[in-house]
């Protein structure tokens, strides 16, 4: 069986996306369990994660690592969120803001297995409202939102470490469905030059 590491903390087995579970013998949305040389990964689809979908799609860099404190702005149920666990450890941090508050059960539940998992009930339009997160490495953001961008700017103004790296997930049809994306995705950089270096842009076709 072949485990090949592609990232700090990420896998491939046999071809498949898998972090080390943090929360041993937990799974958190039906995926697979595996064990190998007494290691416990699991299964990270990439078809219900966008963070697996771009690095099935060629990510380059991955800044969320063993010890890293992590911003995640939409957590919804903890998917994304839990890999990210797995992937930041012990020593790391996700401080997942999520408006949602049938969400944020499923949240609190995960954050009882996983000690560095902080569900924060809050809307990431308003971070003075979660100002005690103080500074953190990366923001990973995934609201869905039309002004997803300005979210993402007020987030790391306030958050965001000087040399510090946001994933942002930009989906079109949130800003407006009747631009074609590239267009939306264009006004997006034009918007985010300012404050950002654009590292890589990735499309996440098939998965999303
Ligand atoms: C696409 S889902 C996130 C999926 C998640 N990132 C994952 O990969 O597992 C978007 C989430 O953003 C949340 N959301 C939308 N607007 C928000 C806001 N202003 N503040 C915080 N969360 C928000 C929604 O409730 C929803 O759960």
């Amino acid at each position: 069986m072949g485990v090949v590491k592609l990232f700090e903390s990420v896998f491939s087995l046999d071809g498949k996306l898998a972090t080390r579970n943090f929360a041993k013998g937990s799974r958190v949305y039906g995926e697979k369990l595996r064990i190998i040389d007494d290691v416990e990964y699991r299964e990270w689809d990439p078809y219900r994660s966008k963070l697996a979908g771009a690095i099935r799609k060629g990510l380059k860099e991955l800044a969320i690592k063993d010890g890293s404190e992590v911003l995640y702005l939409g957590a919804s149920t903890g998917t994304t969120p839990s890999h990210v666990s797995d992937i930041v450890g012990e020593e790391g941090t996700v401080f997942c803001v999520e408006i949602s508050a049938t969400s944020m059960n499923q949240l609190l539940a995960l954050s009882e297995k996983r000690e560095n998992l902080i569900p924060i009930l809050g809307d990431a339009r308003k971070p003075d409202d979660y100002e005690e997160v103080g500074e953190v490495d990366v923001i990973y953001q995934d609201v869905a939102q039309p002004d997803q961008d300005d979210i993402l700017i007020m987030n790391s103004e306030k958050f965001l470490k000087k040399d510090g790296v946001a994933y942002f997930c930009v989906k079109s049809q949130s800003i407006d469905v009747l631009k074609a994306p590239e267009k939306v995705f264009e006004e997006v950089k034009k918007k985010l030059e300012p404050y950002f270096e654009i590292l890589q842009e990735i499309a996440l076709e098939p998965y999303d």
